[in-house]
């Protein structure tokens, strides 16, 4: 059967196209990277209670390796956001912090297919938040980012994948059938790629790009 996967990001095209300048596009840069800085921390809470709840040494020492990957994301993003002059936010923090510890706890009572599925769809949305701010990082003139937030990208893609492969060995798959992939690996940096070509060309004012160009 034919596997339909997703078509490279393009949302953040329609931003430039918008007209975005780069305070604009600092201030969304910020935002999502105080976002992603929370989210990390409540993904790290619950692959904390999911590698605790496997039997499986294996899936149990493959999921602690994530974790360990959030956590250095984490890291990461809080220099990210002090350099850009910001702070996490304290709101989010608490949030996001009580949602992966609950999750955390969750992954004890709710056998092994919903927290592999519940997973893999939360890496999709990270592969996508990743590939969003490098949009906005080129918007804001940050250039220095992006190499680290397509390379988040892609760590996040590899998570992605292996929680939809654990998930498609699971009979439950009939029952709660496996979201959409993204799009390729590759598709990650060569859909930047054109984005950022297609912007240049834009700034230019050579031709005005489709706007559904990337
Ligand atoms: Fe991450
Ligand atoms: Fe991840």
């Amino acid at each position: 059967m034919r596997e339909t996967v997703y078509r490279p990001l393009r949302a953040a095209s329609r931003v430039c196209l918008d007209g975005m300048d780069r305070l604009a596009a600092k201030a969304q840069l910020i935002r999502l990277l105080q976002r992603a800085y929370s989210g990390e921390l409540a993904a790290a809470h619950a692959y904390r209670g999911h590698w605790r709840a496997v039997k499986d040494p294996t899936e149990r020492r493959d999921i602690q390796k994530i974790e360990q990957d959030e956590l250095h994301h984490r890291e990461q993003l809080g220099k990210m956001i002090a350099e850009l002059g910001a702070a996490p936010d304290c709101f989010l923090e608490r949030k996001m912090s009580a949602i992966g510890k609950t999750i955390g706890v969750l992954c004890h009572i709710s056998g092994w297919y919903i927290p592999m599925y519940g997973a893999g769809r939360l890496e999709k949305s990270n592969v996508r938040e990743y590939e969003h701010a490098a949009r906005f990082a080129h918007l804001a003139g940050e250039e220095r980012l992006i190499e680290d937030l397509l390379t988040w990208a892609e760590t996040e893609w590899d998570h992605e994948k292996y929680f939809r492969e654990k998930a498609r060995s699971h009979w439950l798959r009939y029952l709660i059938p496996i979201w959409t992939p993204p799009a390729t690996r590759e598709a990650i940096r060569s859909s930047f790629d054109d984005y950022r070509r297609i912007n240049a060309i834009t700034e230019s004012g050579d031709r005005e790009p489709a706007p559904n160009a990337v």
